[in-house]
C-alpha cells in the first residue's frame, strides 16, 4: 500500500506526478487559517510532509502521529523545532548545495546596490532629477580590493569569498566554528574574532544559520565597533540581527548602508522604518528565487523524501539518520 505525504507548497507538476507515483498526495497551497482544519485531518495519516516556509511546530505535529520523516524546500530549517523532531523520531531533510551559487550571487548582488547606490539613483532619474552630470554627493565607493567580512564559512560563505577574491580581488576575513582551509587556501581568507572582522571590514556578510546563538548576533554594540563606512549585508536570516539597532545606526550614518534580503518579520511590514530610508535596499527574501534553482531545490526535496521513506538514506539529511 502507498504510503502518504502532505504537500504544503505548489510544486512542478512534473514532481507532483513523480511525488504522486510513490505516494497518496494531499496537497494544500500553503497551511492558513482557512485551511487548517484540512491540513490537520490529512495529518493523520500522513507518513510524511513536504514543502516550505511554514512554521512546523508542535501544535501542528501533534496532529500527525504517524509522521517519519519531513523533507523542506530550504536549506534554513529555523521553521521548524528541532528537539521537537527529535523527540518524535520524525527525519528532516533539506535543500543545500543546488541553492549555493544562486545564493551567494544575490548576496553579492546587494553588495554592488549598495556600493553604487543603484536603487537610489535609479529611482532619482525615474523621479526626473537627472539634470547634469552627478556630483560627488551621488557617488558610490569601490567593492574591488576592499575587505570582505564574511560571518559563517559553510556552503554560501565559500562561495561568497570565491566572488570576492576572484572577481574582485577582496581581502577576504571571517568567522566560523572551525577554520576552513580550503578557502584559506583558495581566497587566502583569513579567521578572526567577530570583534576584529567587524572593525576591519568595509564590507560585512551574514552567512550564518540562525540559531539559538546566532539570535541578535549582531547588536547595537556590534554594529557600533564597524566603520562609519562600512556596509552591512545580510542573506542569511533577519533575526540575526537586532533589526530597531540597525536601523538607528542607519539613521544615525554610523554605518554606510545595508543590503537586506531577510527581516526579523517576512513580509517586511509596510511601516518599517526600513522602508524610509535611502541607505538601504531591501529585497524580498530571493536568496535562492531563481527558475533553475528553485526548481532543482525541489527535485532535491521530492527525492530526499522518496528516499526517506523508503527507507533508504536521503541525500540531505540533517536529523535521526537512521538507515539500515
Ligand atoms: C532557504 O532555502 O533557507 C531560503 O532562505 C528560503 O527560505
Amino acid at each position: 500500500m502507498k504510503k502518504s505525504v502532505v504537500l504544503y507548497k505548489k510544486i512542478p507538476d512534473d514532481q507532483r506526478d513523480k511525488l504522486s507515483e510513490h505516494f497518496n498526495v494531499t496537497y494544500f497551497d500553503g497551511i492558513t487559517e482557512q485551511n487548517r482544519n484540512d491540513v490537520e485531518k490529512a495529518l493523520a495519516e500522513a507518513d510524511g510532509l513536504i514543502g516550505a516556509s511554514m512554521p512546523i511546530r508542535q501544535d501542528l505535529l501533534n496532529y500527525a502521529p504517524k509522521l517519519k520523516a519531513i523533507s523542506t524546500i530550504s536549506v534554513g530549517v529555523d521553521q521548524f523545532d528541532i528537539d521537537e523532531l527529535n523527540k518524535r523520531n520524525i527525519r528532516l531533510m533539506h535543500t543545500p548545495s543546488v541553492l549555493t551559487d544562486t545564493t551567494a550571487d544575490t548576496i553579492f548582488t546587494l553588495v554592488l546596490a549598495t556600493a553604487r547606490r543603484a536603487v537610489e539613483l535609479s529611482m532619482m532619474v525615474r523621479a526626473g532629477k537627472w539634470h547634469k552630470s552627478i556630483g560627488e554627493e551621488y557617488y558610490g565607493v569601490n567593492v574591488h580590493h576592499k575587505t570582505i567580512g564574511i560571518l559563517g564559512m559553510g556552503r554560501i560563505g565559500s562561495a561568497v569569498a570565491k566572488r570576492a577574491f576572484a572577481g574582485f580581488d577582496m581581502q577576504v576575513l571571517y568567522v566560523n566554528e572551525f577554520a576552513n582551509k580550503d578557502v584559506e587556501q583558495k581566497y587566502q581568507a583569513k579567521k578572526c574574532e567577530l570583534d576584529d572582522l567587524l572593525k576591519q571590514s568595509d564590507f560585512v556578510v551574514i552567512t550564518l544559520p540562525l540559531t539559538k546563538e546566532t539570535e541578535k548576533l549582531i547588536n547595537k554594540q556590534k554594529l557600533s565597533l564597524m566603520k562609519p563606512s562600512a556596509i552591512l549585508i545580510n542573506g542569511a536570516r533577519g533575526k540575526i540581527v537586532d533589526q530597531a539597532a540597525l536601523t538607528e545606526a542607519l539613521q544615525n550614518k554610523t554605518i554606510r548602508a545595508a543590503g537586506l534580503d531577510v527581516f526579523k518579520v517576512e513580509p517586511l511590514p509596510i511601516d518599517s522604518p526600513l522602508m524610509t530610508l535611502d541607505n538601504v535596499v531591501l529585497t524580498p527574501h530571493i536568496g535562492s528565487a531563481t527558475y533553475d534553482t528553485r526548481y532543482d531545490m525541489v527535485v532535491t526535496a521530492v527525492d530526499n523524501i522518496i528516499m526517506a521513506l523508503k527507507d533508504e538514506k536521503p541525500a540531505y539529511n540533517l536529523f535521526n539518520v537512521q538507515v539500515s
